[in-house]
């Protein structure tokens, strides 16, 4: 309709192709070893950075700027591609599950009507990622969620745990499990039967993400709902402390393991009747799980038996999909995307990443909406990734082709917007390796060089920016910045950090007088949607955040 229509920007052509591209976990911090931006050779960037002042800035990527309940919670991926793609900063599911618990809302709603149903004679499960580290659920919302169930019924819970170690320190999850279990022991003490059931670390059970390995969710699922796992223990705690001292063990990796009781019999498969919740907020790595809990057609992967459950997400977690169908908490309603406004103006699109954060430039990107707003002006392309690795072993990833995918769609002629993810600075970041995330690093700087190329080739326009930080600092820290010791030895960082990010802007298509302004007080990234939309030559919205530049006459 025609509420779509924009209005033209006063001083900026349309038409110059715009390559967009989103450094993932590129973040700005002091020049110290930790640093691997710093340490690793990225003279493309650093071009950028030194080059004219007025084309190169820091914008805030974390907390309140991004929509997270506080500034103390570092940026993340979903909530920092969300700012980016929507131009206006939404309170997200962090802080909107905080809110419906402290009002006691989330009780009232339909999603938690909906399985309550079974608490009478059946049991609850609770799946997700325990740990306090904000980025796809948190231990405290969890913690309130038992007591809320329990109070309103749930006489059989049980929880399936997934370790984490990526969005905190490695070897926080013995804690997390010894807080549950308190907890769980209390419930107990009061008549309700509440134990964990299962377990698994993230990236090895349940939460993989974009289709990359269904053989993740797979062995989530025979854990969880079959009650079969290769290890089995009688307490979680010891689960978890024994299975780290495998070789090369991490929290990430932790292999599914089941509870079982003293004949040997699982404590909690999920039975016909159960209800189930997925208590993560975060989208992206519970869209594969929801899939295999909901849907009756699915043939990803042998479920052996598909019990006929009550299942309700956390959040709904994709709005094109409206999967799951029940939810207790409505995500925020991000609409009227920056993607969805430029196709329907005409700019033609391309995004492009590989499989691990393909979702970032488009999901996220659209606000948290698969598929295509306009199938005959859009393109997204997904780069397989490597399949079964830690990407410290593959620094380089699929940067080079990500960029040459870039590269050709800028050369076809084809595209007014070319977008992309170069995934190497986070995602090797999250493995704690400081010597690969180097390497990493100088293997996006180096995809920036191809799609800059490209760009001063075809007479565009370039904007390089991050969506949080992560490899600029690989330590973890003490109040005044200095780096905390554990018995001598230095705590890898493997989380994302609270660090600002780079924006640069830049190109023979980009009009002389641009520059980014001064006046805006802490612009974050949801003020680059509007920049990117004046770039192609339109006004934004005028609830959008500002743009971050001007144009001067000279
Ligand atoms: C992950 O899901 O890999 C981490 O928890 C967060 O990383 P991302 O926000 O960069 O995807
Ligand atoms: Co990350």
């Amino acid at each position: 309709g025609n509420s779509w229509k924009l209005a033209d920007h006063p001083k900026l052509p349309k038409g110059k192709p715009v390559a967009v591209v989103v450094l993932d976990g590129w973040g700005e911090a002091n020049p110290d070893q930790y640093n691997c931006i710093h340490i690793a050779e990225t003279p493309t960037m650093d071009s950028l950075k030194n080059g004219k002042p007025e084309r190169w800035t820091l914008v805030k990527a974390h907390g309140t700027a991004v929509g997270l309940p506080s500034d103390d919670d570092m940026g993340n991926s979903e909530v920092g591609h969300n700012a980016l793609g929507a131009g206006r900063i939404f309170a997200q599911g962090a802080k909107l599950v905080d809110l419906a618990l402290a009002s006691g809302k989330i009780y009232e709603g339909e999603g938690f009507k909906y399985i309550k149903e079974c608490f009478d004679q059946n049991t609850l499960h609770l799946i997700g990622l325990l740990s306090d580290g904000g980025v796809h659920s948190r231990l405290d919302q969890v913690q309130l969620l038992l007591k809320g169930a329990s109070e309103h019924g749930a006489k059989r819970i049980r929880l399936h745990i997934l370790t984490d170690g990526r969005d905190v320190l490695d070897g926080s999850s013995i804690g997390f499990v010894e807080t549950l279990e308190k907890d769980l022991a209390e419930l107990r003490a009061k008549g309700v039967d509440a134990r964990i059931a299962s377990g698994g670390g993230r990236m090895y059970v349940t939460m993989d993400r974009y289709e990359n390995d269904w053989d993740v969710v797979k062995r989530g699922w025979d854990a969880q709902v079959l009650g079969e796992a290769p290890h089995k223990f009688q307490n979680a705690v010891e689960a978890v402390k024994k299975l780290r001292e495998l070789p090369n063990m991490s929290d990430q990796y932790i292999p599914p393991f089941v509870i079982v009781d003293e004949s040997g019999n699982p404590v909690g498969p999920i039975l016909d009747g159960d209800a189930v919740v997925t208590f993560n907020f975060r989208a992206d790595r519970m869209v594969m799980i929801a899939k295999a809990l909901e849907y009756e057609d699915f043939d990803k992967f042998d479920r052996v038996r598909v019990p006929k459950i009550r299942y309700a997400g956390m959040l709904q977690y994709d709005g094109e999909l409206k999967l799951p169908s029940h939810y207790l908490v409505s995500p925020p309603e991000i609409e009227r995307t920056s993607g969805e406004y430029l196709v329907y103006n005409g700019v033609r699109t391309f995004a492009c990443s590989e499989t691990v954060k393909f979702g970032h430039v488009t999901f996220f990107w659209n606000g948290n909406r698969s598929g295509y707003f306009d199938s005959s002006k859009e393109e997204y392309v997904e780069i397989p990734s490597d399949v079964g690795i830690t990407f410290n072993v593959q620094p380089k990833m699929k940067a080079v082709e990500i960029a040459e995918k870039a590269r050709d769609a800028l050369l076809s002629g084809k595209f007014d917007q070319v977008r992309v993810n170069l995934p190497n600075s986070d995602m090797v970041g999250h493995t704690g390796d400081i010597d690969a995330t180097v390497v990493a690093c100088k293997a996006a700087d180096e995809a920036v060089k191809i799609i800059l190329d490209a760009v001063e080739q075809v007479g565009g326009i370039y904007v390089v920016t991050a969506d949080h930080g992560n490899a600029e600092d690989m330590v973890k820290r003490g109040k005044s910045g200095e780096p905390l010791l554990k018995n001598g030895n230095i705590q890898i960082l493997t989380s994302h950090t609270l660090q600002p990010v780079p924006v640069a802007i830049g190109g023979p298509g980009l009009s002389p007088g641009v520059k980014f302004r001064s006046d805006l007080q802490t612009p974050g990234l949801a003020n680059v949607a509007a920049t990117v939309m004046n770039l192609h030559g339109f006004e934004a919205p005028s609830d959008y955040e500002p743009t971050l530049i001007e144009v001067v006459d000279n």
